[in-house]
């Protein structure tokens, strides 16, 4: 396949904003500059990322980190690893993303939300091309493409003194913007189709729903705020709910309560929890992903009521994810006490962690 078939299978849209984005992966993707990816959320940034990686023809692996999604205490473990007995709970010696994503590409997704004083120390790993494990003195040489992305204006952080400015001049040596859905909506039947392909071959138990006319025009008048994300998970409600079937805009229009406010639906906030940090409330709410409220367990009687199937692993999984979001938000990020308030070891807690890091970035959320 060639390059920029390739950028079109990965990256849909044929606006000349979209064009751009791809003409920019191609141009930066062979050289050894860092890229920093900026646009808002859902809106592709991580694809940018992915692009970069596979053009780029470096041959190890493409490793994510979500600095927003993982408590400062802990990310700075995740990304540089640490020795056994380095703290509490480390029994033994791991390696960070860091090495791992030697000869291939890390990716720093909201970067803007990395703590102070971890910037420091990604900005040596950048200067020195080494890496110190946590409680290790050896310096460990390591080549690996940086590719950030940030929802935020970095630069106006910068200029507050809330990111660090020498660390910003080295991560946005090319900078790529990615539009907002409702600066292309020119797109958006062009991406209905991407993502109905993708949830036929994801959910083949569903098949995709499509829209007549009136409510094409109506999807295309929303604002779309959580982005391509939003409108994949409308998508997918929409599937679920009316397998097939052509929509009108009176049905739609249920499955859209913040149409007017043009905030996202419930469904999409609690599946944007990895991207922007979750409000508290919202995380004690217990809305799972199929944007089932399981704050009261009397509830689950309504559930069956409206014949929605039910996928009891993913399910248990979800309220066991928002769980473990509670706990650290309860604890300041305290792996150690969110741990204790979880009746689980700091250890199985992290593995807990990292797997759904792991799950959310295979789900493509
Ligand atoms: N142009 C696009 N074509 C196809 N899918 C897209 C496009 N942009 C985003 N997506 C999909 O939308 C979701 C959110 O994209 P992502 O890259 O994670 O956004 P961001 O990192 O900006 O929050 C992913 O499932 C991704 O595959
Ligand atoms: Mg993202």
């Amino acid at each position: 396949m060639t390059n920029s078939k390739f950028l079109e299978n990965l990256i849909a849209g044929s606006c000349d904003k979209m064009q751009e984005v791809r003409q920019h992966i191609a141009l930066a993707a062979p050289y050894p500059v860092n890229v920093l990816a900026i646009g808002p959320t859902g809106s592709g940034k991580e694809l940018i990322a992915k692009g970069i990686h596979k053009l780029s023809a470096r041959t190890g692996k493409f490793i994510a980190v979500n600095a927003a999604a993982i408590p400062a205490e802990l990310l700075e473990a995740e990304l540089f690893g640490y020795e056994k007995g380095a703290f509490t709970g480390a029994d033994k010696s791991r390696k960070g993303k860091v090495e791992e994503a030697a000869n291939g590409t890390l990716f720093l997704d909201e970067i803007g939300d990395m703590p102070f004083s971890l910037q420091a120390k990604l900005l040596r790993v950048l200067e020195t091309k080494t890496v110190q494990k946590i409680g290790s003195e050896k310096s460990i040489p390591v080549d690996f493409r940086l590719v950030c992305a940030t929802h935020t204006d970095i630069g106006e952080l910068a200029r507050q003194g809330k990111f660090r400015a020498d660390l910003l001049y080295r991560i946005a040596v090319y900078t790529i913007e990615n539009p907002p859905l409702a600066e292309r909506t020119e797109d958006l039947e062009e991406l209905m189709t991407v993502l109905s392909m993708r949830l036929k071959k994801t959910e083949t138990k569903i098949k995709p729903a499509t829209f007549d006319a009136e409510a094409m025009g109506f999807l295309r008048a929303y604002s779309w705020p959580g982005n391509i994300r939003e409108l994949a998970n409308f998508l997918q409600k929409c599937s679920v709910l009316f397998s097939g079937q052509t929509l009108s805009v009176e049905k739609i229009k249920p499955l859209m309560p913040n149409f007017e406010t043009g905030e996202p639906s419930e469904v999409t906030q609690a599946s944007l929890w990895d991207d922007p940090p979750v409000s508290s409330q919202a995380a004690e709410r217990l809305t799972l992903s199929n944007g089932f409220d399981a704050s009261n367990i009397n509830n689950f009687s309504d559930y069956f009521s409206s014949n929605q199937p039910l996928n009891l692993r993913q399910f248990l999984s979800d309220i066991e994810e928002k769980l473990i979001t509670s706990a650290l938000q309860q604890s300041d990020g305290s792996v150690e006490s969110a741990a204790q308030k979880l009746g689980l070891s700091s250890e199985d807690l992290l593995e807990k962690i990292k797997l759904y890091a792991v799950m959310n970035r295979s789900l493509g959320k």
